[in-house]
């Protein structure tokens, strides 16, 4: 039987992880697989290895991640902020994997049907630091601590004023999306890079790293749009946990020293669990 998958933070650049990619394969020819950003921070890495995926798997559906929009000195294609994302966006349909800015593909194997929805929302310093309120006072928090996310440098927001602008406009727009296609008997797959709910990130080594891991916008997302599960990345923390009934799953691989240490799962392209659609009298009590 097909199976839907999903893997995130191949990471690929990384000295050990290119091979790992060869370990990523479907258990059936139907399978699908779902790609959750941070594929790499070089754009010919990204559609490289993307490629070699689509050749696998029936449909392979990615989202962003915020490597994939870092603009280095060393990356040929010299683009930043929206430019570069639209560059990512174009380069996947022209090998056929599903973006956020394409039609959302319907599963309609075991456990569907479920409309497999990749978005692209970033963050907005909301997951504020410990004892700070504002997004200024845990951004000088993080400073202090010198835990500050390498984003602060690399990943430009143009022609936004800031990722937090950028952030909002894709919250607001993807809001709209998901309600005008809503259907309980269709429930979602919401997949985006960071979490759409703060607690996955309760579990960091270093609290003050999550005001660059989502957005209280999107909190009560999973209950507010009929959802069969959540699958998200960018923690580097592989896990499996339920929110108000809804499975999360976190799906990266990680860096060499992060998943030579905790040792790799039994299957890299990890099944997703579906919960059943609940009725619709449910849904609306929320
Ligand atoms: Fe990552
Ligand atoms: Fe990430």
């Amino acid at each position: 039987m097909p199976v839907l998958r999903a893997v995130s933070d191949l990471h690929v650049g990384h000295r050990g992880n290119r091979e790992i990619v060869d370990a990523v394969v479907p258990g059936h020819t139907g399978d699908w697989l779902i790609v959750a950003g941070d594929v790499a921070d070089r754009i010919d890495d990204v559609v490289r290895t993307l490629t070699q995926l689509r050749e696998r798997f029936a449909e392979v559906t990615w989202v962003t991640g915020n490597h994939e929009l870092w603009s280095r000195a060393k990356d040929p294609d010299q683009v930043r902020g929206v430019e570069r994302y639209e560059r990512l966006v174009s380069r996947c349909r022209s090998i056929g994997v599903h973006t956020p800015e394409d039609p959302w593909p319907v599963w309609t194997g075991p456990g569907g049907p479920v409309r497999v929805a990749p978005l692209f929302l970033l963050y907005d310093y909301s997951f504020t630091a410990p004892g700070t309120t504002t997004k200024e006072e845990s951004l000088a928090y993080a400073f202090r601590t010198g835990v500050v996310c390498t984003d602060e440098y690399l990943l430009h927001p143009d022609p936004f004023d800031s990722r937090e602008q950028w952030c909002h406009d894709r919250v607001a727009s993807t809001a709209r999306r998901l309600a005008a296609q809503s259907d309980p008997d269709v429930p979602y797959v919401l997949v985006n890079h960071w979490p759409l709910v703060r607690e996955p990130t309760r579990v960091l080594r270093y609290p003050e790293f999550a005001q660059w891991c989502g957005t209280e916008l999107t909190a009560d997302w999973h209950v507010r749009f009929p959802t069969a599960a959540m699958v998200y990345g960018h923690l580097h923390i592989p896990r499996s946990t339920v929110y108000d009934g809804v499975p999360f799953e976190e799906v990266s691989l990680g860096y060499p020293r992060e998943w030579r240490k905790r040792g790799l799962p039994a299957e890299l392209a990890r099944p997703v669990p579906l919960r059943p659609v609940p009725p619709r009298a449910e849904l609306a009590a929320h």
